[in-house]
């Protein structure tokens, strides 16, 4: 699905644009993607994984505006890819009401507010879904998402143990938050 463009004010004055990636995003993107990645040991991805290509990431935002269950949201400042998040839903009827969210922000951007802005938007489009909950997971000593996530409304229900093995061997728990909607 698409999001309407719209404009916004950081906690540094500056502006910025949200809007929905297009597939001549691809490449910004990749590199966007592969920067983040690089820049913090609290997501998924990491420089060690196979290289993502151009036109796979193409396909993945095709998918995303073509679909009527996921939104994409880059936000933009001075032109640059600087954060991006995603929202979706199961189609499958006894999951329907459950929503996923991702966020991810290239480290310069931390702390002005881009997190805080990316979630208000996506708990509106939550609301607009209909959905009753958002899920999410973070990585044991990722902080700064947890207290995003806390004042977002997000509370921990449960945990995996040894989720995440970093390259030197540390094993990290996974926590599980969940925000339950019309609050
Ligand atoms: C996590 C992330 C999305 C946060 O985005 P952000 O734009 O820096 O967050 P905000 O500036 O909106 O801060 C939101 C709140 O988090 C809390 N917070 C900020 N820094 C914090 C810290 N170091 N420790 C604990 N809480 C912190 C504050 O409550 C803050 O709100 P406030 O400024 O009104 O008090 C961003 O740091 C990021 O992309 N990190 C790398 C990728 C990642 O970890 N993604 C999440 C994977 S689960």
């Amino acid at each position: 699905m698409e999001f309407a463009k719209k404009e916004i004010t950081l906690k540094n004055g500056k502006t910025a644009i949200l809007r929905s990636p297009t597939p001549e995003d691809a490449e910004d993107f990749l590199a966007f993607f592969t920067q983040a990645a690089a820049e913090t040991p609290f997501l998924l991805s990491s420089p060690e994984d196979p290289p993502l290509t151009v036109e796979a990431e193409t396909q993945w935002i095709q998918g995303i505006l073509q679909s009527e269950a996921q939104v994409a949201i880059l936000c933009l400042v001075d032109g640059k890819i600087a954060g991006n998040c995603l929202i979706s839903f199961s189609p499958k009827k006894k999951v329907r009401h459950r929503g996923r969210v991702a966020i991810a922000l290239l480290r310069e951007y931390w702390g002005n507010h881009i997190g805080s802005m990316l979630f208000e938007e996506m708990i509106s489009i939550a609301k607009g879904w209909h959905l009753t909950q958002l899920e999410l997971e973070f990585i044991e000593g990722n902080d700064r998402a947890r207290g995003l996530y806390e004042k977002m409304g997000f509370r921990i229900t449960g945990e995996i143990p040894n989720a995440i093995r970093l390259s030197d061997g540390t094993m990290l728990k996974e926590f599980q938050m969940v925000r339950a909607m019309g609050e």
